[in-house]
Formats: structure tokens, C-alpha cells, sequence
């Protein structure tokens, strides 16, 4: 109601409606069960018994919007994909909330046949163990033997870093995403890092610090809370190095265990430079690899 009152100036035509409350539409009739932090406080799952239809406000749901209605028609894979990336860059902080959501739907008894979120596409009924699959796995936190190299550059030497890193993780059998900043959404960088085990993230030194893309992306992904990932940092300078040491810093910060220490290159990369950029990847990869077999699906 305050969220209302914030919003429209009043909240004095507004009835509440809760856990208790059936709500008579004529003919149809509408249940509630509050989902706080799912992922706003006052999130609300509702109910119709007479369609075996679920709205689950934000919980299953995708930035997708299409012409298509239903997952069906968009094609399954896509609008799994798009789950997964909704659930990666909103919902990744609030995972044990999630997972008693989807715990106290399935205890509820209301069966459901059709899942309509607030935005996205809707879930029919073929499709909704892959739906409840899906986000079993999401909340689980469950990784792949993967990395991701996530790079900013001005002038292309952190970029031939990036590619030596990322080939040098390739040779040891992880799968890596490379991302070059200036033209990557991080939502699509986010969506990989979820089920990956490493950040590995470059810049080169501009001012005595990180480029500007690379602290964005930083400062999005702090409030995402990633956790159980290691992180590196590496990129060019002129004379001393500001960016890496910024970035150990803020991964620090954020939850990263950083593993080895800066990559650094002065300028353009010496061929012994790659050389140590290649292992410096290779290192990495063996790491994450280390962690998938440590780990209790693995
Ligand atoms: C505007 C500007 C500011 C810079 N500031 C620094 C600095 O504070 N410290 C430093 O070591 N190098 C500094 N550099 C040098 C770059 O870090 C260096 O040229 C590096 O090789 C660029 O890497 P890139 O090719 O990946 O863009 C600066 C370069 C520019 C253009």
C-alpha cells in the first residue's frame, strides 16, 4: 500500500488483499500468497483455482518481450535462456528467497497447468517441469567447468592479453566467454559469469585507474552478490599499473577470491608477455577445473 501511496499519491480507493482473501471476480475467483523479496517486499503470488492459472509477479519471468505470447511459440530453448538471464541479473541475490518460493508453490496444492508472469512469455503446461527444472538449478547455484574474460582497451594491448588469457583457459578443456566491454551487454556477461567459476577481468591503466567500463561493470555486478567464484585481473600500462590493483581491490570487495596475482604488460605485449598470458589462462582454467571436481556435483 505505501509502495502504491509512493507511486500514485494516494492509496485511499485500494482494498489489500492477502494469504486469507479470495477475491470474486464472477465466475472466476483469485487466491494470494505474499513471496516477499521475490523480489520486491511487497512480491505476490496469485492464483486462479477455476483456470489452474499462476502469477507469480517477477518469479519465472524474462526480459523478453515478443509478439508470441506463449514459450511454446517462442521456442523453449530461447525463452529457458531468457529465464536464465532474468534470474542472473535480478534474482541472483535473493536465490534461498527464490527457492522457498518455488518450495511453497509445489507444497501449496495449487496445481498449476499455466505460469504467467509479470513480464515475459507464459509457461503452458508440456513446459512447466523444465520451468520448475530450471530454476531448481539456478537456485542451486550449480556451475560449469567455465570462465569468463570480461576486457575494456583503448588502444588494443589489454585486448591481445584477453585473447592469450582466454586461449591459454581454452587448452586446458573449460569453456570461456570473452567479452569485450565497449560492445557486450552485462547482462549477457552476468548471464555466463552465473554458472561459470571464474572473472577474469582487464583494463588498462587510464589515470592511475580502471577504464570507466570496467568499474561499471563492477559496480552492477557488486549488488548481484555473485559468491563461491575466483576472480583475476589483468590489462597494460605505461608506468604503474592503477587499473589491475583497482580491480584486485573492488573483486575483493565484492566476494571474488582472487587467485593469482595481476597480469600486467607495459605497453604492447613482448612475445615472453604472451607467453605469460597463455599461462596465466591455462592457470586459471585448472583452477576452475579443480573447483568443479571439489564441488558436490562434480
Ligand atoms: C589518457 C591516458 C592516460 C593514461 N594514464 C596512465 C597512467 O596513469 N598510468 C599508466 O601507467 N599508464 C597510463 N596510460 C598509458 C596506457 O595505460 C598504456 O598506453 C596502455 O598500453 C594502453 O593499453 P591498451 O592498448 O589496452 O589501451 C595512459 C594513457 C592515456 C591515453
Amino acid at each position: 500500500m505505501r509502495g502504491i501511496a509512493g507511486y500514485h499519491g494516494s492509496s485511499d480507493d485500494v482494498t489489500a488483499v492477502g494469504p486469507d482473501d479470495t477475491l470474486d471476480l464472477g465466475g472466476l475467483t483469485l487466491k494470494f500468497m505474499p513471496m516477499p523479496m521475490v523480489h520486491w517486499p511487497d512480491s505476490m503470488f496469485t492464483y486462479c483455482p477455476e483456470r489452474f492459472c499462476l502469477m507469480p509477479n517477477d518469479a519465472f519471468g524474462q526480459h523478453l518481450a515478443s509478439s508470441a505470447r506463449f514459450a511454446d511459440e517462442v521456442g523453449l530453448d530461447l525463452a529457458v535462456e531468457e529465464l536464465v538471464t532474468y534470474y542472473a541479473n535480478i534474482l541472483m541475490p535473493l536465490g534461498p528467497q527464490v527457492s522457498k518460493a518455488v518450495a511453497k508453490v509445489l507444497e501449496s496444492g495449487w496445481v498449476c497447468k499455466t505460469i504467467a508472469p509479470s513480464h515475459g512469455v507464459i509457461w503452458r503446461e508440456r513446459d512447466i517441469p523444465t520451468l520448475i527444472d530450471t530454476y531448481e538449478r539456478c537456485t542451486s547455484g550449480e556451475t560449469e567447468d567455465k570462465l569468463v574474460v570480461a576486457y575494456s582497451t583503448m588502444w588494443g594491448s589489454t585486448d591481445v592479453l584477453a585473447r592469450e588469457i582466454a586461449d591459454g583457459a581454452i587448452s586446458t578443456g573449460v569453456k570461456v566467454e570473452l567479452f569485450d566491454l565497449a560492445v557486450s551487454s552485462f547482462a549477457n556477461i552476468t548471464r555466463h559469469l552465473f554458472d561459470s567459476r571464474a572473472l577474469l577481468m582487464g583494463s588498462p591503466t587510464l589515470h592511475h585507474g580502471m577504464l570507466f567500463r570496467a568499474a561499471g561493470y563492477l559496480q552492477y555486478l557488486a549488488g548481484l552478490k555473485p559468491a563461491g567464484k575466483i576472480g583475476g585481473a589483468f590489462g597494460s600500462f605505461g608506468w604503474s599499473s592503477g587499473a589491475t590493483k583497482q580491480i584486485t581491490a573492488r573483486m575483493t570487495e565484492i566476494g571474488f577470491e582472487m587467485s593469482q596475482p595481476d597480469l600486467t604488460c607495459k605497453y604492447k605485449p613482448t612475445a615472453s608477455d604472451i607467453e605469460a598470458a597463455r599461462e596465466w589462462g591455462a592457470e586459471y582454467g585448472r583452477l576452475v577445473l579443480k573447483m568443479g571436481e571439489a564441488s558436490p556435483e562434480g
